[in-house]
């Protein structure tokens, strides 16, 4: 059995469903469902009997520490977070609260569990932290990828509090011992993905449209991985990565903001036969406070110590992105409405 925290989010979701195809194993979730927990995230799984969903929040030790006795898991991967920068902007609050107090609840909950358990038990446990690229900083246009070596050099209120989080986890492994990895990741893409990001955002607004609003000048570069490629590579990082090590999960192709958003105008105007281009909405408006210019990863870690390299092209993987959002126009409608709050409203409102 393992656990997920998360797993109504877009990460998480596409992890659980890809571990129930794959892996024989039973998976349990522990989610607070903020506004970014979507249940329809889960609908084809839940009723699955190798799943289970709790609704939780990380940062609340009572529930973080039954969970984890009642589970008895061999492995704890922790997708749970505040995500989106541009809130963590406005309201840098939350960010502490779930990022780093909750990662220190989890890890307190599972340092206790871990400490019970047999030494066989003990070394083959892992607690995996999600972390992202952002916490090594902006890079220049000429800079080499960072390499799990680069110093940390957070920049938005998000990147400071998920690099908390990652020296609470390494401390928790120098000191205690205790099993962990640290996993950073680029900006993913797919299914799921809630519509404040850049891609899901686009594909809603010209669907409506709506200005396609970029911010700056659209130059800034981001490295994008479909999100089944981050899924396997976590599945790889958790089968036969090293306690205490950490890992570049990283996409093979960077692109500018401005490029980015052409490219899913062009898609999306001959999937739906359009006369007039998409890429006139587009808008330049105010940048970013601190906005990060480029991020890109060093993978040579992964490839050569896991063997996992990224499948397929970024475009390939941009349309099949599209065609999932137009196929599932009503998950948009339903976020949209806010009718995806309804299970929750079901459950504890009723
Ligand atoms: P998301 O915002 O889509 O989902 C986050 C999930 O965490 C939601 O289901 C939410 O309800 C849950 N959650 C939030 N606070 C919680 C709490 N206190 N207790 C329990 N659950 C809580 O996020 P995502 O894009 O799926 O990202 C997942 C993880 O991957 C995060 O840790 C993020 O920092 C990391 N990451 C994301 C990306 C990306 O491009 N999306 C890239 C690198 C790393
Ligand atoms: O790099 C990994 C990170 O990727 C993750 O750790 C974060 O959780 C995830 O949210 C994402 O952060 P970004 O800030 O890179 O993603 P976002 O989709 O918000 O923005 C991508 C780029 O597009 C960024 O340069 C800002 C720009 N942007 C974004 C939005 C929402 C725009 O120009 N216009 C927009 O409307």
């Amino acid at each position: 059995m393992i656990i997920v925290t998360g797993g109504a989010g877009f990460i998480g979701a596409n992890f659980i469903r890809e571990w129930l195809k794959y892996e024989n194993e039973a998976i349990t979730t522990l989610d607070k469902l903020t506004y970014a927990g979507n249940m329809e995230n889960l609908a084809d799984v839940i009723d699955n009997p190798h799943h289970a969903f709790i609704h939780g929040d990380i940062a609340d030790k009572k529930i973080v520490t039954k969970l984890i006795e009642r589970c008895r898991p061999r492995a704890i991967i922790n997708f749970a977070a505040e995500t989106h920068v541009d809130r963590s902007i406005v309201e840098p609050t939350p960010f502490l609260k779930t990022n780093v107090e909750g990662t220190c609840t989890l890890l307190d909950a599972a340092l206790a569990y871990w400490r019970q358990l047999s030494p066989s038990e003990q070394t083959n446990f892992r607690f995996i932290q999600i972390s992202t690229d952002e916490v090594f900083g902006s890079l220049g246009k000429n800079d080499p990828s960072a390499t799990e070596e680069n110093p940390y050099l957070p920049n938005s209120p998000y990147a400071a509090s998920k690099a908390a989080a990652d020296h609470y986890v390494r401390a928790y492994h120098h000191t205690y011992g205790l099993p962990t990895i640290i996993t950073h990741c680029t900006n993913n893409f797919g299914p799921y993905q809630f519509p404040e990001k850049l891609i899901p955002l686009m594909i809603l607004n010209t669907l409506q449209d709506k200005p396609l609003p970029i911010y700056g000048d659209g130059q800034n570069i981001r490295n994008w991985l479909y999100v089944d490629d981050h899924c396997e590579a976590l599945r790889l990082v958790l089968a036969r990565g090293v306690a205490s090590q950490v890992y570049n999960i990283a996409g093979e192709d960077s692109l500018t903001n401005i490029d980015l958003v052409k490219l899913l105008c062009a898609i999306l105007d001959k999937k739906l036969a359009r006369k007039t281009p998409s890429y006139n909405n587009i808008r330049f408006i105010e940048d970013r406070p601190g906005h990060d210019r480029r991020y890109s990863l060093d993978i040579t870690k992964i490839k050569n110590e896991l063997g996992w390299t990224p499948k397929g092209s970024f475009k390939e993987k941009l349309e099949k992105t599209i065609e999932w959002y137009l196929e599932n126009e009503r998950w948009l409608t339903h976020v949209q409405t806010g009718e995806y709050r309804q299970w929750i409203e079901k459950h504890y409102h009723s």
